[in-house]
């Protein structure tokens, strides 16, 4: 066995590869102003892992065979036991620091929320309960577990600190790994900050750097901050932004693989499945996740993807739109009014798609763009101003006939209240926004499908603090 032998990353943006490294963050090629969307994305390896049977409860031990790191160790040499044990041994030191060890969370059909939907099935995955409260947690334990491989290979030293920008789950998220994995963190957070967040942060041993805006200088200041630290190479991206640690949407790619193995075991197929979107590694990780589900032969389909955001900010919709707008003017054809209408043709244009995707990966601002104006909405979470990780999503909904979804502050509090109420999931805005969009696009398009039941997924993805 070889390095040479580990499956490793390419570039989705530029195509640089990168074989076995100790840090598969960023893309090397990444520059400021090429427009290329660089992301570091793992290739498929030749022959992937048997889907696990073993019922371990964390997911990372059980699907550790799936994980690029895990492939590096043992290419070096390090036994399936040790590899285990570090990741066993890891997860006790989370649950140390932060009360809650990496169990699969709840996936299952909610009766209530089903009625309520007026017969559609509705399966619900609870991540209210995982460690610190959401799913950004899997994410980083993710990287987390990378670094202590790397360490016992000696291929990092430990002594560089780590890195975030984010003031809500992402950094609560990462003081827990971070204090488990015994390294610094430094967090970029905004004058406005919520001092409860702070104050947990440092409970945690973490760094808070208070970011301020710079007369002039355009973007999210915490956002530029965390970038020059790690451009600097004076840390290391603990972050959860496919663009600067394409290594973080793995770790997410759990969160899919617990769902798709549920899935398979019942014999159930999701229609479509409504995620909630920030900046993006979520439903990128989600896309992912089931994709690999689906060749493993654990699922039998894909289900449509649907993208999330609110009418406050929508980058990753405007990009849909804009990608659909050229995929048309490819294809010759007039632009349907209607979003499924557009998703439907283009599921069958898959050549036209994968054109217009290549295109728009090398013209990164035409379609990504920060969003203009300050966005406002109860769904705080998912108010970046850029989808950092929209092409994954944007092809993960066109590949699969899917569209996205827009919905508003009292959609955002009519699901809170559902998923309280019929899901018995104390959820918050940000993390029942999935939720809202499933239940807005089923009334906006009750006669998709010629008006027949769907099964339909969601992910109540924060707890309400
Ligand atoms: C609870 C919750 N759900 C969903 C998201 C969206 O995830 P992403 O930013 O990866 O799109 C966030 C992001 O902060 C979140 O906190
Ligand atoms: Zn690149």
């Amino acid at each position: 066995m070889s390095l040479d032998d580990v499956t490793g990353f390419v570039c989705a943006g530029c195509g640089a590869t990168l074989q076995a490294s100790a840090h598969p963050f960023a893309c090397p090629n990444r520059r400021a102003g090429d427009d290329v969307d660089h992301v570091l994305v793992r290739r498929d390896p030749a022959s992937p892992p048997p889907w696990p049977t073993d019922g371990h409860p964390n997911p990372f031990v059980r699907w550790r065979r799936f994980l690029y790191a895990y492939d590096v160790g043992v290419h070096a040499g390090i036994p399936d036991g040790e590899l285990r044990q570090l990741i066993i041994d890891l997860d006790a030191a989370v649950l140390e620091a932060g009360g809650r060890s990496f169990k699969v969370t709840p996936f299952a059909q909610s009766p209530k929320l089903s009625a309520a939907f007026g017969g559609d099935e509705v399966w619900v995955k609870d991540e209210t309960q995982n460690v610190a409260g959401s799913h950004k947690a899997r994410h980083l334990m993710g990287v987390a577990i990378h670094l202590e491989i790397m360490g016992q290979l000696g291929l990092d030293d430990g002594s560089l600190p780590l890195a975030i920008a984010s003031c809500g789950n992402a950094a609560l998220a990462a003081s827990v790994v971070a204090a488990a994995a015994d390294r610094a963190l430094n967090v970029f957070i905004p004058t406005d900050a919520n001092p409860k967040v702070v104050r947990a942060l440092e409970d945690q041993g973490a760094y808070v750097n208070v970011c301020h805006r710079k007369a002039g200088v355009e973007g999210d200041p915490c956002y530029l901050d965390f970038r020059s630290a790690v451009g600097d190479d004076a840390m290391l991206p603990f972050c959860c932004q496919g663009p600067d640690c394409g290594l973080t949407v793995e770790g997410g790619q759990t969160l899919a693989w617990e769902m798709a193995t549920e899935l398979g075991w019942r014999k159930v197929t999701l229609d479509d499945l409504y995620v909630q979107v920030g900046g993006g590694a979520l439903m990128s990780a989600v896309v992912r996740g089931f994709e690999q589900a689906l060749q493993a032969g654990v699922i039998a389909a894909l289900p449509r993807f649907h993208a999330v955001q609110t009418e406050g900010c929508y980058p990753v919709v405007r990009a849909w739109e804009k990608v659909t707008a050229k995929a048309f003017e490819q294809l010759g054809a007039a632009l349907p009014e209607a979003w499924p209408d557009r998703a439907r043709a283009l599921a069958a244009a898959p050549e036209a798609v994968a054109t217009v995707m290549a295109y728009a990966r090398q013209h990164r601002s035409e379609f990504m763009r920060p969003w203009e104006t300050p966005p406002h909405s109860l769904a705080h979470g998912i108010l970046d101003d850029e989808t950092y990780d929209w092409a994954a999503i944007v092809e993960g909904m066109l590949n699969t006939g899917g569209w996205p979804v827009l919905i508003t502050d009292a959609d955002l509090t009519e699901a809170v209240r559902m998923a309280q109420k019929d899901a018995k999931v104390k959820a918050d805005a940000t993390g029942a926004s999935g939720l809202a969009g499933a239940r807005v696009d089923r009334a906006n398009h009750p006669a998709a499908d010629g008006g027949k039941p769907r099964k339909i997924g969601v992910i109540l993805s924060g707890v309400e603090r």
